[in-house]
């Protein structure tokens, strides 16, 4: 589909899309990851953790919402099923058991870092045919660097 008014050229939109789509699977994983996470996390210093986790489901969550609507803007369905963002995600399968606290901050540092690192790949793909996704994508990445932050920051021991 096509709107009657189109924004891109066809090469340019198809490029953009092709550039988030992969994003857009990678924020559906992330957002039922950490709730996963969210959920199953065990231990001493629990309550932040679960609480912190839920801050980021919501983001996530805005994500992906302005992800799709971007694509919608460009005249072309998004994919957001469950079914197909099971085999595209590039995140690493959440464990099947109850999680300590440490752990769980490695585990969700490691899928924000994923996410983040596909969300820069696409902001290079699509800067010079879409600078306005590139703009949205930028505000994205920002505000998931800001959550790994927080969630390094009380990983562990320095490095
Ligand atoms: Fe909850």
């Amino acid at each position: 589909m096509s709107w009657k008014r189109n924004i891109l050229k066809t090469d340019q939109r198809d490029a953009v899309v092709k550039a988030m789509q992969p994003v857009l699977y990678d924020f559906i994983d992330l957002s039922l990851q950490l709730k996963q996470a969210h959920w199953c996390v065990k231990g001493a210093g629990f309550l932040p953790v679960h609480e912190q986790l839920d801050d980021i489901v919501e983001s996530a969550r805005k994500a992906s919402d302005e992800i799709a609507e971007r694509i919608v803007m460009l005249g072309v369905a998004p994919q957001g099923h469950i079914q197909t963002t099971a085999t595209a995600t590039r995140l690493e399968k959440y464990p099947d058991t109850f999680v300590n606290v440490d752990k769980t901050l490695t585990l969700i540092a490691d899928r924000l870092d994923k996410t983040i690192q596909g969300l820069r790949t696409a902001i290079a793909a699509v800067g010079e045919p879409d600078p306005i996704t590139e703009d949205l994508l930028i505000g994205i990445s920002a505000d998931l660097e800001k959550h790994l932050w927080f969630v390094q920051a009380h990983e562990g021991e320095a490095r």
